[in-house]
């Protein structure tokens, strides 16, 4: 392939504004994939994105299409949509010359829209500006098309209408690009891939995504990976088709894997760049490290799967960049990890991929942001409510605050403002574009992590968007909440709280654990402690559960099995003298 035919993009939007849909018309342009194979959203192969209808991760794809007699290698990477996966998106933009801006016309421009396109400007890619769903009956073709037009420096008249789903303009749009975004610069000099991606395979070691800057890679060739001391032997190179297809090298211009031989998961991260042995090439600038901004902490429930734990968390990460983890042993708990998350979205597919993946059963701490505390005139950072010093000891504390930036339809502005009224913050710009409010508010970081995203989307039907930079750490009245159930503490319970508003919490909380945990053999109490005081309590009632009521009219013998199974269950929790807390139910606590 000559390198002047070449194209390497992206296609950006805020979440569910048809990315992935728009890449199933691409690969059945380009034959990429058969008629029989194609199915919706093909690029998500991930079971969690196929079950929520979201990209969590980057998808790259090469596809050859035939335009006007010339034959065009275009490299498309599909980005994820939500915030938490922004550093996806930060990623792909390194590897790529542009960018389709894809908005959906009945929603028009939205938060992540103008970050993602931020992005893209400050990586100097060419921007191919798309409203998208143009068949809709409710789409806004021409207020959309302004509203891209006064919102960034792009003209209306370049702005493209599609209709990813029917198909409508979407060959023209590849033309586009073709004739829009350049072809990669290819210096001649020796070999330079930047890894923007990794997965792990147990016979090749780690399979890096790379974009080749300059030279060629074949099999068998050394390799350096740099920075840093790592070298390994290319056991095999090739495409994403989109599942891997093996070729004979890798030149210059393209996006593609390099297999590296390297076993030791925890030693190639993306941003690294893999030279040939002894070239002396130097790296390419990478990427800013992520900064996680939610911790929890990760136990298992029996300590032999502690191993488990650390190897899937190694592995976990060579997919996901912004994953962070460090060692923590806590009493009541055992040996764990403090992990950091990108957010809270991001947080519970990790949690959900770990157990179902990797078939841990975990038991996880309240989500906490990093806290500042002054301790014996000296500040002290702390990133888990359970490593809460006692309260007595505590001389001051910060906390990390946050610039949202919000768009909302005029409807839903009522029901945005008194949320933000409530969360301890400051209003700091209104503006009003197009038939939508956008705002800045600045909050702690706390409340964010605290159910907001929950509270704007049922507020909002989820017709507002939002999204946040750090400000910096603030002071803070803020408090510890202990649970006890059955008299016993339940560390993955603890969370911080505004001083303010720790009784009403509190009784949230021991109602929203006597609404989720399941009926028990005898009655126990759920009580809710701070700073030595109870401030909340509720009792789980003791009740029989009828579990065969599903069987009404049904055969006898399956009804005495399940009573029975349920005895034994009940026996088995009374003989450990313990309840436990099922993940999903600290899952569900968390987001509200
Ligand atoms: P994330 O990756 O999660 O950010 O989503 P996405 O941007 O990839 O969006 P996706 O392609 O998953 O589409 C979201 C929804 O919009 C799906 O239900 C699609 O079927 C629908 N959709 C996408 N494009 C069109 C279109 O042109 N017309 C109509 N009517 N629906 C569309």
């Amino acid at each position: 392939m000559k390198k002047e035919n070449i194209r390497n993009f992206v296609i950006i939007s805020h979440i569910d504004h048809g990315k992935s849909t728009l890449a199933d018309r691409f690969l059945e342009i380009t034959s990429t994939v058969s008629d029989q194979k194609m199915r919706e959203q093909f690029l998500d192969q991930m079971g969690l994105e196929k079950e929520k209808g979201i990209t969590i991760k980057m998808h790259p794809v090469s596809m050859d299409w035939e335009h006007e007699g010339e034959k065009y290698r275009l490299n498309l990477i599909d980005t994820p949509g939500h915030v938490d996966f922004n550093y996806e998106v930060s990623r792909a933009l390194a590897a790529v010359e542009g960018a389709i801006l894809l908005v959906d016309a009945t929603q028009g421009i939205q938060a992540q829209t103008i970050r993602n396109l931020e992005l893209a400007e400050e990586q100097g890619l060419k921007i191919i500006p798309v409203v998208n769903k143009i068949d809709l009956s409710r789409a806004q073709i021409k207020k959309t098309k302004e509203e891209i037009a006064s919102l960034t420096d792009l003209k209306k008249k370049d702005v493209f209408a599609i209709s990813a789903k029917e198909g409508d303009n979407v060959e023209k749009l590849l033309v586009e690009v073709i004739r829009k975004i350049p072809a990669p610069e290819c210096p001649a000099k020796d070999f330079q891939g930047l890894i923007f991606d990794s997965q792990y395979n147990s016979f090749q070691g780690v399979v890096a995504f790379v974009r080749v800057f300059s030279g060629v890679i074949k099999k068998g060739q050394e390799i350096e990976i740099k920075p840093g001391e790592i070298k390994g032997e290319v056991k095999e190179v090739g495409y994403f088709r989109p599942q891997r297809e093996k070729s004979g090298e890798l030149k210059a211009g393209q996006i593609g894997y390099i297999a590296t031989g390297v076993k030791e998961s925890n030693q190639i991260r993306v941003g690294q760049t893999i030279i040939r042995s002894g070239s002396g090439r130097e790296p390419v600038a990478g990427y800013q490290e992520a900064k996680p901004v939610v911790f929890n902490g990760l136990y298992t429930r029996e300590d032999q799967n502690f191993e488990l734990l650390k190897n899937s968390l190694e592995k976990l990460k060579l997919n996901d960049a912004a994953l962070s983890f460090e060692l923590q042993k806590k009493k009541g708990l055992g040996r764990g990890f403090q992990v950091g998350f990108l957010g809270l979205l991001h947080a519970e597919i990790v949690i959900r991929r770990l157990e179902e993946e990797f078939g841990l059963d975990l038991i996880v701490t309240a989500p906490s942001v990093n806290y500042h505390l002054l301790i014996d005139n000296q500040w002290q950072e702390v990133n888990s409510a359970v490593d809460w010093p006692h309260w007595s000891e505590i001389e001051k504390i910060k906390e990390p605050w946050v610039r949202l930036s919000i768009f909302v339809e005029q409807d839903f502005f009522g029901g945005v403002m008194k949320i933000l009224n409530s969360l301890h913050g400051e209003l700091q710009k209104q503006d009003f574009v197009s038939g939508k409010f956008s705002l800045e508010y600045i909050t702690p970081f706390r409340e964010i992590v605290s159910g907001f995203d929950n509270k704007i989307k049922s507020a909002t039907q989820g017709r507002a968007s939002y999204d946040f930079e750090f400000i910096g750490y603030k002071e803070a009245e803020v408090t510890q909440l202990k649970v006890l159930v059955a008299g016993e503490e339940k560390p993955n319970l603890t969370q911080i709280v505004a001083a303010d508003e720790a009784s009403t919490r509190a009784r949230q909380l021991a109602d929203k654990l006597y609404e989720l945990l399941p009926d028990q053999q005898f009655k126990v109490p759920i009580q809710i402690e701070q700073e030595g005081n109870i401030i909340a309590r509720r009792t789980l009632k003791a009740q029989r559960k009828d579990v065969t009521a599903s069987l009404y009219g049904g055969d006898y013998t399956r009804k005495k099995k399940l009573l029975s199974k349920q005895r034994n269950r009940k026996k088995q929790m009374a003989q450990e003298g313990r309840l436990d807390v099922p993940t999903k139910v600290l899952l569900e606590i968390w987001k509200n």
